[in-house]
């Protein structure tokens, strides 16, 4: 029986737990305790942190572990690149991961490879003056779920985004990168050995301005055939330029209203938000999770997909406060896969974390709001 390490288990990453057992392998569970909801569905449980690097590497040679796997957590990304190099197993490199997790170093690389058009960017330097023009985006080089990202529009807005932009950053680096406006997509991928599938491209609504927290999700996009297929080429471009040879990826560009693509950023793993656990299989028929559980395991055979859907996720917030009717008039409809609501108020959205509830839809057809 394969054995494989899946670290972290909180509840939205329980798909991977499920996938697993389904699939007859050995599974070793490595999260913290506190919160580790999916412990109870792994073979073996062990508490150290996922950002443990030794003592996971250490757990995985003992065990003779035969691939570690984790999805949509941008910590573990690191922490599995070190992994695979000191257990030998297949992933990406621990180069590449420093690439991903760190936006200065991953828009350099682009900007060095010419990928893909991509924002003017610098590093934020106290003692000099921002050369790029107004508006500005500031966000921390280091983190996620747009915390601490903010659009400045004019010199007054500067010092309260830095801020932010500061509070959400472990190493202190701030990037300044010129705002592109336009429409939001992700690219939702799977690599193995250097060749890459891309699965489909989502449709995202932001709250926008000042801090862009994602509303919902949409798949698949509605972009001209043409534009879609120009973001995929992009999208190989940067997974090369990147090295992100095995695994799920996820990467964000915006659209100016005149079709030019500018590249946001990727992650070496699938997208949060039910992305990758639960929107690309409904839309495209594809086991995204078996498809890198597979990946890690140096076993992955090249994607096969089912009957096109349409799929999609919308948040509930106090922006989107008329989710909550919608949820209520619609919960018996064919097309709601699942819904879920918080008890107690809605909560106004500064990142991902602050949102109360969703329904995610599963249909011939996207499914619109008329607000
Ligand atoms: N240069 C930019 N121009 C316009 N919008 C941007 C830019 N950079 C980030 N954003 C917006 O902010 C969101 C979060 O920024 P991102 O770089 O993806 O950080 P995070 O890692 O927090 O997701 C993006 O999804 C996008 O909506
Ligand atoms: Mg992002």
């Amino acid at each position: 029986m394969k054995k494989i390490a899946i670290l972290g288990a909180s509840k939205p990453h329980l798909p991977l737990f499920l996938k697993a057992k389904e699939m007859g392998l050995e599974t070793y569970c490595i999260a913290w305790a506190q919160g580790a909801f999916c412990k109870d569905y792994a073979d073996h449980f062990h508490d150290i942190s996922i950002t443990d690097k030794e003592a996971i590497a250490d757990l995985c040679s003992r065990e003779h572990i035969d691939g570690i796997i984790s999805n949509a957590l941008e910590p573990a990304v690191p922490v599995m690149a070190y992994v695979h190099e000191i257990c030998g197993l297949n992933g990406i490199s621990v180069e590449t991961a420093r690439r991903c997790t760190d936006k200065k170093l991953m828009r350099i690389c682009i900007r060095d490879s010419k990928a893909c058009m991509q924002p003017d960017f610098e590093i934020y330097d106290p003692n000099k003056c921002i050369s790029i023009r107004m508006p500005l985006i500031v966000k921390p080089t280091d983190s996620s779920c747009s915390n601490g990202v903010t659009k400045v529009t004019t010199p007054d807005e500067l010092g309260n985004a830095l801020g932010r932009a500061m509070e959400a950053s472990s190493n202190g680096e701030i990037l300044i990168e010129e705002c592109i406006e336009g429409a939001e997509v992700s690219v939702e991928s799977i690599s193995f050995k250097g060749e890459h599938h891309i699965l489909t491209i989502t449709d995202k609504e932001t709250t926008g301005s000042p801090y862009f927290v994602e509303t919902a999700h949409h798949q698949p996009s509605h972009f001209p055939v043409e534009l879609q297929a120009e973001i995929k080429d992009n999208v190989k471009r940067i997974l090369n330029a990147i090295g992100i040879d095995n695994g799920a990826s996820h990467a964000e560009f915006k659209i100016t209203p005149e079709g030019k693509v500018y590249f946001i950023e990727i992650g070496a793993r699938g997208g949060g938000d039910f992305i990758s656990y639960e929107l690309v299989r409904l839309s495209t028929g594809y086991d995204y999770v078996k498809g890198m559980i597979e990946c890690a395991l140096g076993t992955f055979k090249k994607p096969v997909f089912g009957p096109q859907k349409h799929s999609g996720v919308y948040f509930l917030s106090e922006e989107t406060s008329y989710i909550r009717d919608f949820i209520l008039n619609n919960q018996n409809q064919p097309w709601v896969y699942d819904f879920h609501m918080d008890n107690g108020p809605l909560r106004s959205l500064r990142k991902s974390q602050d949102r109360s509830g969703w329904i995610i839809y599963n249909s011939d057809h996207k499914i619109e709001i008329n607000r």
